[in-house]
C-alpha cells in the first residue's frame, strides 16, 4: 500500500516548485521523509501548539505524509514544503488555502523546526524564500498567521518577517481541553519588502 501511496505523494509534489536559498532546500515531501518528520514531530513540546499531537510511531508520520500533505498537494495548497538541510528534513513550511472563493488571495502561514536546529534563522531563511515566491509568482496578497497566545517563539518568528498584529481572537482554539486566545498576524504584499 505504501508503494502506490509514494508513488502518488511524489506525483502530486510536482506541482510544487523547488525553492533555493543560501543554505536550505524548500522542496515536496517523499515518501522518505517520515523518519525525518517523526523525529521532529515526535517532540511533545514541537507538537504543543500545532494542530497535531505528537507522533508516537512511524505510522504517525506515514500518515502525516499520505493523509495530510497528500491532499494538501492535490487541492493547491504552498506546502508543506519539506525544510531540507544538506539531505536531512529539518522541518516544514506550508502557505494553506482557506476554502472561501473570496479569500482566494490569501494564506495561511503553518511552520514548524525541528528543536536541534532552532535559533539559527533556518526558519526566517525558509519562510523568506516562500513569501518571496507566493508574493512574486502567484496572486497571493495577504498572509496571515494565528498564534497561541503562549508560543513566543512563533510570534517573535513572525514579528521578523514583518508580520503585523491584528489582534486577539478570545478563546479561538481549545488547547488540553482548555480555551486559549490566539493572536492574529498578518503580512500584505504592499507591505513586503524583501
Ligand atoms: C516557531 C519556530 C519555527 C521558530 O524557530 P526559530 O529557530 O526560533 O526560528 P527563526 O528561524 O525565526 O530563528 C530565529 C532565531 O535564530 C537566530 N539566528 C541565528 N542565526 C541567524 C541567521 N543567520 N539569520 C536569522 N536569525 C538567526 C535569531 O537571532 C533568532 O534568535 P532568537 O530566537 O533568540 O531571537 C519553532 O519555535 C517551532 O518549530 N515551534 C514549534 C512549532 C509551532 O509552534 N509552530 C507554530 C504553530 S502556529
Amino acid at each position: 500500500m505504501h508503494t502506490t501511496l509514494a508513488a502518488k505523494l511524489a506525483h502530486a509534489g510536482q506541482i510544487l516548485p523547488i525553492l533555493k536559498t543560501e543554505r536550505l532546500t524548500l522542496r515536496p515531501f517523499v515518501f522518505e521523509d517520515a523518519k525525518d518528520v517523526f523525529d521532529y514531530a515526535k517532540d511533545e513540546l514541537t507538537a504543543l501548539y500545532t494542530t497535531f499531537s505528537a507522533h508516537t510511531s512511524l505510522e504517525d508520520s506515514y500518515y502525516f505524509l499520505f493523509e495530510i500533505v497528500l491532499p494538501s498537494y492535490l487541492k493547491g495548497d504552498l506546502g508543506p514544503y519539506a525544510i531540507d538541510l544538506e539531505g536531512k528534513v529539518i522541518g516544514a513550511i506550508e502557505l494553506r488555502t482557506i476554502p472561501s472563493p473570496i479569500r482566494n488571495h490569501a494564506r495561511e502561514i503553518g511552520i514548524i523546526l525541528n528543536t536541534h536546529y532552532r535559533g539559527k534563522g533556518y526558519m526566517n531563511e525558509a519562510s523568506k524564500a516562500l513569501i518571496r515566491y507566493a508574493f512574486n509568482e502567484t496572486p497571493i496578497y495577504r498572509i496571515f498567521g494565528c498564534i497561541e497566545e503562549d508560543n513566543k517563539d512563533s510570534v517573535r518568528t513572525l514579528e521578523k518577517l514583518g508580520f503585523t498584529y491584528e489582534g486577539r481572537e478570545r478563546h479561538g482554539r481549545t488547547l488540553k481541553s482548555k480555551y486559549v486566545d490566539l493572536l492574529h498576524y498578518s503580512l500584505l504584499k504592499s507591505e513586503w519588502g524583501g
